[in-house]
């Protein structure tokens, strides 16, 4: 072995075997867009003292590195409305170059990638998923209330040039996306997107009831395939997508189904929000405070001790329902605070 290699520690092993390699960071609970099913219109957010700083998620995030995570994704609420995000980049960058990160990614929502996706490139991040429910302008501002299409088009065009790979990644919303996935597929194919449409979730009071948004993949899939020929595909991607080969377009289509087909026997992932808070599971309330340990100490112990007894705590699956008799969501918690 290279006097060089990087110190590689095995992975955290949860009681269920599952080897958890996989950390999503919220960096920020705040965003530019209101997407309705997300967020209510009038949110409360986190005061400064409660979130991290850059340097305290640098630390969280390097710890995770070093009990075995092998992929780091930095979302929120908008990752790239946080101030200075791009040091904690930078900073963690490091890990990539030594070996001891295999992948540094992130999701956005596309609006402030303009700015930032040559330097997302230069700091080692190789893909980025974009959420974009739809081509239509005016649908777009229906669904995010407040976002601007051709801004988000923008900076999808500037992650491409910039050389980064991107996934796109659409709700699928009853009603208001459904008849255009087809179109959105030869879109995204069109320019070498992979797509990947995802079921809503029951994660916080939003305005509207969850049942009127939701579509089953299964019925978006059966009318997809009137269009075009879907074949499985053996591509994984280290998430939850399940993926198919569209014939037509020679692109890759990813279904996400967390309501029709649980995927958590192979769950390799936790999720820390941008309070420094560990959830073991995005549809159960149990979670780990991370950000006391953080703040006690300067050496890593008491976190590296809290991680590793939470991993022990974490449950076999969510228990998400959308349906007619219940009303209340699976955990009280948006999207936008666990991080997609
Ligand atoms: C919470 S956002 C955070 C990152 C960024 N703001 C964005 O939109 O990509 C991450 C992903 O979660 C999805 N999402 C939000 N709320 C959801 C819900 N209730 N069910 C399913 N997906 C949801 C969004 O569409 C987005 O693709
Ligand atoms: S899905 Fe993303 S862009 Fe939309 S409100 Fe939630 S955090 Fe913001």
């Amino acid at each position: 072995m290279s006097p060089f290699a990087p110190i590689v520690s095995p992975p955290l092993v949860d009681p269920f075997g599952r080897a958890i390699t996989y950390v999503r960071v919220s960096v920020t609970d705040r965003c530019d867009f209101r997407c309705v099913y997300c967020m209510s219109e009038d949110m409360n957010f986190l005061p400064k003292r409660d979130v991290l700083s850059l340097e305290e998620l640098d630390r969280l995030c390097s710890a995770f590195v070093a009990l075995g995570t092998r992929k780091l994704r930095i979302t929120g609420g908008e990752p790239l409305v946080r101030r200075d995000i791009m040091i904690l980049f930078r900073s963690l960058s490091r890990h990539l170059a030594s070996g001891a990160l295999d992948e540094l990614t992130l999701t956005t929502n596309g609006s402030q990638l303009q700015r930032h996706a040559a330097e997302l490139a230069d700091f080692g991040v190789r893909r980025v998923n974009v959420s974009l429910d739809t081509l239509d302008a005016t649908k777009f501002r229906a669904i995010t209330r407040w976002g601007d299409l051709d801004k988000v088009l923008a900076g999808i065009d500037a992650a491409h040039r910039a050389g980064l790979d991107v996934k796109l990644n659409a709700v699928a919303l009853k009603g208001l996306n459904d008849r255009e996935a087809g179109d959105m597929i030869a879109w995204a194919h069109g320019r070498g997107f992979d797509i990947t449409f995802i079921e809503v979730m029951p994660l916080g009071e939003i305005a509207t009831q969850r049942i009127d948004q939701y579509l089953p993949l299964s019925q978006l899939r059966a009318d997809l395939s009137h269009r075009f020929t879907l074949q499985p595909s053996e591509h994984v991607s280290g998430g939850p997508a399940r993926y198919f080969d569209v014939k037509e377009t020679g692109g890759r289509l990813g279904f996400i189904t967390p309501l029709t087909h649980n995927f958590c026997e192979s769950c390799n992932r936790v999720r820390v929000t941008c309070t420094g808070t560990l959830y073991m599971c995005l549809g159960q309330e149990d979670a780990a405070d991370l950000r006391e340990p953080l703040r006690h100490a300067a050496g890593d112990d008491l976190v590296d001790a809290a991680i590793r007894a939470a991993i022990q705590r974490k449950p076999k699956g969510h228990d998400f329902i959308i349906d007619r008799a219940t009303r209340a969501p699976a955990v009280a918690r948006h999207m936008s605070m666990t991080g997609g």
